[in-house]
């Protein structure tokens, strides 16, 4: 199929390329040129395991390319991916101005019957605003349908996730739509369900929110373990094994974040607000999210006693592991908390550093080479990410670089027992703190 996908970002890239891996011909579309001559020069401007390999690969194979025209995506293609940015706006709704703009230069340009299907993370019924906006600025009268078929992806496994989805959401009205777009997703040989618009919309919303909803509900039951003397772990492991709750997203830690589930919570809660059906139970997930990096300092603080002067390294800056994504970061939130108590930061990403280094409010934390160089003379490190490369270190050396071996685990990456024999004081989340045997 002739696939074209306006706005190359994370999941335009991912989606393009994936569609373009399975043997549709693709075209990503993008506004910003300096994006689109780095990706025709094979840079990826984003870090994603496997992507740079599957671009080159199509690129090559010719089913691939990257344009700034919106007319020569939509003039050569069946089927108009949107998958612009959704931004939050500071009363928690979202900005749609990007594809309001996208289905007017797409409108614009329709010549032919095309399918418009927004991909990009949208509030429920957008895709009525969408297709009254094609109709308004369609010019030559061509025929379209508008389609809501949102991603599922992660980051930092989107490649994978793209390849193996566990649904397709296909939010459609006419036969003719919902066939281009089963042909798309034929060969990904996934389950499909077939929605009207609004539904498919809501599914997006409902499954992130969800999600941050069990994170948020193993969180609190970690408050719960820390002051009865209980493991986290094994709750969530002993409520996970139930199929009807399943273990993932069950990890406690300092809290969800990245550029989805603190935005789409915030959308979700202001939608249902303006419905007349405020959902309040999303406010806690909120406050419990929050409330998981409070606390988290708190238990730096009752440690350190005092923050300011202390030396204090930070393992992790991208939002989670794998990525070098850090919108939303809890790890950047965290530094700059204790910065701003006086502390000396000195953290290390193995692929945020680049970004985080344009981040004013840690420009005085200093950002070094490796883990180990970190915890050169720290007086506590403070796990924020859990990389594997982290999980891996050498942990001997790590405690004889450091000055006082207090380590503070916000993503749970050790074992209590491992760490009181290396001779840690050791702080997790939801677990007894251990000190060195
Ligand atoms: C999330 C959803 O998982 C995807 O399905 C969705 O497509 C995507 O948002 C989106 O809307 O585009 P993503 O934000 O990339 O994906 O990453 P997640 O793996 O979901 O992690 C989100 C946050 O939750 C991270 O900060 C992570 O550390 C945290 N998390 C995750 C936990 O604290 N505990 C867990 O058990 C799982």
């Amino acid at each position: 199929m002739d696939i074209s996908i306006v706005g190359s970002g994370y999941v335009g890239l991912v989606t393009g390329a994936c569609f373009a891996d399975v043997g549709h011909n693709v075209i990503c579309v993008d506004n910003d040129s300096r994006k689109i001559e780095s990706l025709r020069a094979g840079k990826v401007p984003i870090y994603e395991p496997g992507l740079e390999e599957v671009i080159h690969r199509n690129v090559s194979a010719r089913r691939l390319r990257f344009t700034g025209s919106i007319e020569d995506g939509v003039a050569n293609s069946q089927i108009v991916f949107i998958a612009v940015p959704t931004p939050q706006q500071p009363d928690g709704s979202v900005d749609l101005s990007f594809i309001e703009k996208v289905a007017r230069e797409i409108a614009g340009v329709l010549t032919d019957y095309r399918v418009i299907v927004d991909k990009s993370t949208v509030p429920v019924k957008t895709g009525e605003k969408v297709a009254e906006s094609i109709k308004r600025y369609n010019r030559h009268g061509a025929s379209f349908d508008v389609v809501s078929n949102p991603e599922f992806l992660r980051e930092g496994c989107a490649v994978t996730d793209l390849m193996n989805p566990d649904r397709i959401v296909i939010g459609a009205q006419g036969e003719r739509a919902i066939d281009l777009m089963k042909k798309v997703y034929e060969p990904f040989m996934a389950p499909i369900l077939v929605t009207d618009i609004n539904s498919a919309e809501l599914i997006k919303h409902a499954a992130n929110s969800f999600l941050a909803l069990k994170i948020s509900y193993i969180n609190a039951v970690a408050s719960i373990c820390e002051a009865s003397g209980a493991d986290v772990e094994k709750v969530a492991d002993g409520i996970g094994m139930d199929r009807r709750i399943g273990r993932n997203f069950l990890n406690a830690g300092i809290g969800y974040g990245g550029s989805c589930f603190p935005k789409d919570i915030a959308a979700f809660i202001t939608i249902s607000e303006q419905l007349g059906v405020p959902f309040n139970l999303l406010k806690e997930v909120q406050r419990i999210n929050a409330g998981q990096r409070e606390r988290f300092l708190k238990a730096i603080r009752d440690t350190l006693w005092v923050l300011r002067e202390k030396r204090i390294a930070v393992w992790g800056l991208a939002f989670k592991p794998d990525t070098d994504d850090i919108r939303c970061s809890v790890a950047i939130d965290l530094i700059s908390d204790m910065l701003r108590e006086g502390a000396h930061v000195t953290a290390y990403d193995p692929k945020g550093m680049e970004r985080a280094r344009e981040v004013s409010a840690i420009a005085d934390a200093k950002l070094v080479g490796s883990a180990l160089e970190a915890v050169e003379g720290a007086e506590a490190l403070v796990i924020a990410t859990e990389w594997d490369e982290f999980a891996n270190v050498d942990l001997g050396l790590v405690k004889e670089r450091m000055a006082t071996p207090i380590v503070f685990d916000g993503r749970n990456l050790f074992d209590p027992g491992t760490m009181a024999n290396v001779g840690f004081h050791y702080h997790s989340i939801g677990r007894k703190a251990v000190a060195p045997r």
